[in-house]
C-alpha cells in the first residue's frame, strides 16, 4: 500500500463532513439563525483532522519527502498546496468572526468559499499531487511515510482518527448524507479504524 492511499481516504472522510457543512450554511440560513454549537462541532472537524491530523501529515512529512526527491516547496505544485491550506485557515478565521457576530450572510460567504476551495484542493491532491509524489519517490519512502504516520497517530492514542471518523459519521447520519462504506477506505479501516 501506498501512504499516499491513506491521505486519499482522509479526503473522502473530509469531502462527507464538507457536504454536511453546506447543509448546514442552507439551513442556517433559511432559518435566519446560526446554532453555534454545531458550528463548533465543525470548526473541531475542520481545525483538529482536516488541518492538525491530514494537512499537517501532508506539511510535515509528504511534502518534505517530496522536496528530498527534488520537488520544490517555493513553487509549483506543493508552494500552491501550501498556499491553500493557508486560504482554508484564513476562511475559517472569516467563519468564526461571523459566528461571533452572529453574521449569517458572512459564515455562509467564507463557508462557501472554504467548501469550494477544498473540494478542489482535495480533488488536485488525488488526482495529480500524489500520482506525482509516488512517481518521485521509491517504495521504501512510502514504507517509511506511512510508518511516521502510525507515530503520528500514535502520539494521540491511535483515537484521534477513529474520533473524528465517528464524528463524520454522525453529522452525516444527522444532516441525511450517505456515509462511507467500510470498501471505501479499506486501508484506514485497516490501519487505523
Ligand atoms: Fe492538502
Ligand atoms: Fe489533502
Amino acid at each position: 500500500m501506498k501512504a499516499t492511499q491513506i491521505l486519499t481516504e482522509e479526503h473522502k472522510i473530509i469531502l462527507k463532513a464538507l457536504d454536511c457543512l453546506e447543509k448546514f450554511v442552507l439551513e442556517s440560513k433559511a432559518q435566519n439563525e446560526l446554532d453555534a454549537a454545531i458550528a463548533e462541532i465543525f470548526f473541531d472537524f475542520i481545525e483538529n483532522f482536516a488541518d492538525k491530523t491530514h494537512h499537517s501529515k501532508e506539511e510535515d512529512l509528504l511534502f518534505i519527502a517530496m522536496n528530498k526527491y527534488g520537488l520544490s516547496m517555493e513553487m509549483g505544485p506543493i508552494a500552491v498546496m501550501l498556499e491553500e491550506h493557508e486560504q482554508g485557515r484564513n476562511c475559517v478565521l472569516g467563519m468564526k468572526d461571523a459566528l461571533e457576530s452572529s453574521n449569517i450572510e458572512g459564515f455562509s460567504v467564507n463557508a462557501t468559499n472554504f467548501i469550494g476551495m477544498l473540494r478542489n484542493h482535495i480533488y488536485k491532491e488525488d488526482n495529480i499531487l500524489y500520482p506525482m509524489a509516488n512517481n518521485s519517490f521509491p517504495e521504501s519512502e512510502s514504507t517509511k511515510l506511512l510508518n511516521d504516520f502510525h507515530e503520528v497517530e500514535a502520539l494521540n492514542g491511535n483515537i484521534r482518527i477513529r474520533n473524528f471518523y465517528n464524528l463524520a459519521k454522525n453529522l452525516c447520519k444527522k444532516y441525511e448524507v450517505p456515509f462511507l462504506a467500510d470498501s471505501e477506505i479499506p486501508n484506514l479501516k485497516s490501519e487505523f479504524l
